[in-house]
């Protein structure tokens, strides 16, 4: 195939969109054709290479239920998820930056008090306390918000991925600002865990020898009126896989070290910056587990 006839391909495929009455899915439809297009010419893609891709994407779909999202899995290892994240957001200069929702969240954590900890079962974890105050971009506290909270138990897994073992409110909690804009959470400290590798994204993982841990870390989702929303993660310094993180989650500006504090607990401070921009759109909501 010349490089004449090609660019006779793709100017023949993307004229059939000239007529899309909706010009964002075009912009997006005409793009993805270009750079498929693109990206079949640099690797000059075999038609059996090609039936592979199109039985490993089959079998992505297939691995989904209402409890596991193959395809979320897959844009997340393929470090899309981030991107898409990044993109979303564009938090403005001097707000907190946000990282991957995860598959974990689910809504409706209990309303827990100032100081509470959100572990509700037995735990042989270290006991830590996450606290500080939530502002705007002036440093004004912002009294009011939630802090949406969810983490793993020390044995690794969700409440929501081992229900009838954990409580379904383990180590979840909504916790809310004082009129000084301060938060804090007790729990326990987070472990590293690995992504579910027993489907087609994992296949992939371990066909390049790629690891499929997540550093520790404590998710918030943060909300107030009259900003956006925050998704973003609280990372333990001193945890393992700070730099493998199988889905690009980490932010330096998100990583704290827990010490002891004035009363001997293990402690660290997390501020929140929001950013008053007009609210984002809401992200996607994917099911449960996986
Ligand atoms: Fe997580």
């Amino acid at each position: 195939m010349t490089d004449k006839a090609h660019a006779e391909l793709l100017e023949d495929v993307l004229s059939r969109y000239q007529d899309s009455t909706n010009p964002r899915l075009r912009e997006i439809t005409e793009a993805a054709i270009r750079h498929l297009h693109a990206f079949a010419e640099e690797v000059n893609l075999q038609r059996d290479e090609w039936f592979a891709g199109i039985q490993f994407l089959t079998a992505t779909g297939q691995k989904c239920d209402d409890t596991r999202q193959e395809f979320i899995l897959l844009s997340d290892t393929l470090g899309l998820s981030t991107l898409v994240e990044m993109l979303t957001h564009d938090g403005a200069e001097g707000s907190t930056e946000n990282t991957v929702l995860g598959p974990f969240y689910v809504p409706g954590s209990p309303r827990r008090a100032k100081g509470e900890s959100m572990l509700v079962d037995p735990d042989d974890g270290d006991r830590v306390v996450i606290r500080g105050r939530v502002t705007d971009r002036d440093g004004a506290p912002i009294a009011g918000a939630t802090l949406d909270c969810w983490q793993n138990a020390t044995a690794g897994f969700y409440a929501v991925q081992q229900p009838g073992f954990q409580s379904a409110a383990n180590l979840r909690g909504v916790y809310e600002t004082d009129p000084h804009g301060s938060y804090e959470i007790r729990t326990v400290r987070p472990v590293p865990y690995p992504i579910p590798s027993d489907g087609p994204a994992g296949d992939l993982l371990k066909a390049h020898g790629r690891g499929w841990m997540r550093p520790g870390h404590t998710h918030m989702w943060v909300r107030a009126d009259g900003y956006k929303e925050l998704i973003t993660h609280v990372f333990d310094e001193q945890s393992d896989y700070l730099r493998e993180d199988a889905v690009f989650g980490v932010r330096d500006s998100l990583v704290r070290r827990f010490a002891p504090d004035g009363d001997g607990e293990l402690a660290t401070t997390f501020d929140i910056v929001l950013d008053a921009s007009p609210p984002s759109p809401a992200p996607l909501r994917p099911a449960p587990t996986r």
